[in-house]
């Protein structure tokens, strides 16, 4: 299914009388978004090959409507979801390759997270226009974060999936990162560290390095996993709390990686106050975060929107700088370290007490 047909209201069918062009615009990537979670839900990922397979053959295996499941796949077809040819037969395209459980991108895990528990926010974005309270607080009658907290599956899912993103997108850097720091940096405190992929990529760069991961007592489980399959949980502290009460006191480096913009101006100020009390006046403070450009650039607007949603925002440096300055910190230096969703690159920056 395309994004329906584009035509603008000058257009021949596209004009003010024809309201169905737009409406189609509109709902078309919804039922293809939800489309694309029912089929990787039932495992057709997993099931197609390389080599065409008729639909019928896959919905038999996987116990789903022949006829269904064809419409369906030629629907995603459309888009370039799936490869579709000779007409009926389908197979793996890069597309549907990245929601195969054994890809290397966390594609279906992050698609299974964002349907069903991001999705529902959208119907309320409506709510979030006339009040400026978050979806999540309509929806869920609670902080985004806190309704995940309450489905340890859905979260284990939700910091594993950011996780392995992180790695292939950070990995390299964050190895730069560890030796930069040597020796002066002995211990590095994560605050809100998900599945510990940070510390991971901090520790593998400096074997004597030692980390503590700060986050909500229920994420630290994926965060043990990971921490102990890589043979390194003898280096890592995992410290349960909340970043707006406490972090651990007294290492020399802290990191807050892509937390701030999941909260507004206020509650992002006292995440960094409750870092900056557990600094010493040598310490540093690195925040990972897309940065929005200072001038207007619409690369942004989407990934911003999906944080207003959950009562957070993106923001530019300087929007940044004016954050650390309320809570006692000054940004000394700001430089790219990565990929970001949407094009926009993800930077590291760094700060002081103040
Ligand atoms: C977007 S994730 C980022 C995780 C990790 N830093 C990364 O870059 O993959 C936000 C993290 O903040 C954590 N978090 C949310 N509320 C928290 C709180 N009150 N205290 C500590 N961590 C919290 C979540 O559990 C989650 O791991």
């Amino acid at each position: 299914m395309s994004a329906g047909p584009d035509t603008t209201p000058d257009e021949p069918g596209g004009g003010a009388g024809n309201a169905m062009p737009v409406v189609f615009r509109a709902i078309a990537p919804v039922l293809e978004c939800h489309l694309l979670h029912a089929v990787t839900r039932f495992g057709v990922p997993d099931a197609l090959s390389d080599t065409p397979r008729p639909a019928e053959e896959i919905a038999d295996a996987l116990g789903l409507h022949r006829d269904a499941l064809r419409r369906a796949l030629h629907a995603l077809a459309q888009s370039g979801y799936v490869a579709e040819g000779p007409p009926g037969l389908f197979a793996l395209n890069d597309a549907m390759r990245a929601l195969r459980s054994d890809s290397e991108m966390p594609g279906a895990t992050l698609l299974l997270t964002h349907v069903e528990h991001s999705l529902p926010l959208y119907a309320a974005v409506g709510h979030t226009i006339e009040t400026g309270e978050p979806a999540s607080e309509k929806v869920y009658g609670k902080s985004y974060f806190a309704h995940l907290a309450e489905r340890p599956e859905a979260q284990r899912g939700f910091v594993e999936g950011l996780g392995r993103v992180g790695t292939l997108a950070f990995g390299p850097a964050l190895a730069r990162l560890a030796q930069e720091l040597t020796p002066r940096v002995r211990k590095v405190v994560d605050v809100g560290g998900g599945d510990g992929f940070l510390a991971e990529g901090l520790l593998r760069g400096d074997p004597e390095l030692r980390a503590a991961v700060l986050d909500l007592p229920s994420v630290l489980d994926a965060a043990r996993d990971r921490l102990a399959k890589a043979g390194l949980l003898d280096r890592c502290e995992l410290v349960p709390g909340s970043f707006f009460e406490t972090a651990p006191a007294g290492a020399d480096a802290y990191v807050i990686a892509r937390c701030l913009h999941n909260w507004n101006d206020e509650r992002a100020v006292a995440i960094l106050r409750t870092v900056r009390a557990a600094m010493g006046t040598e310490a540093r403070l690195f925040v990972l975060e897309q940065l929005v450009p200072e001038e207007q650039d619409d690369s942004a607007a989407y990934p911003d929107l999906l944080m207003m949603l959950i009562g957070g925002s993106e923001r530019t440096e300087s929007q940044y700088a004016r954050l650390m300055a309320d809570a006692g910190l000054r940004l000394t230096g700001t430089r790219p370290f990565g990929p970001g969703v949407g094009g926009v690159t993800t930077s590291l920056l760094e700060a002081v007490p103040a």
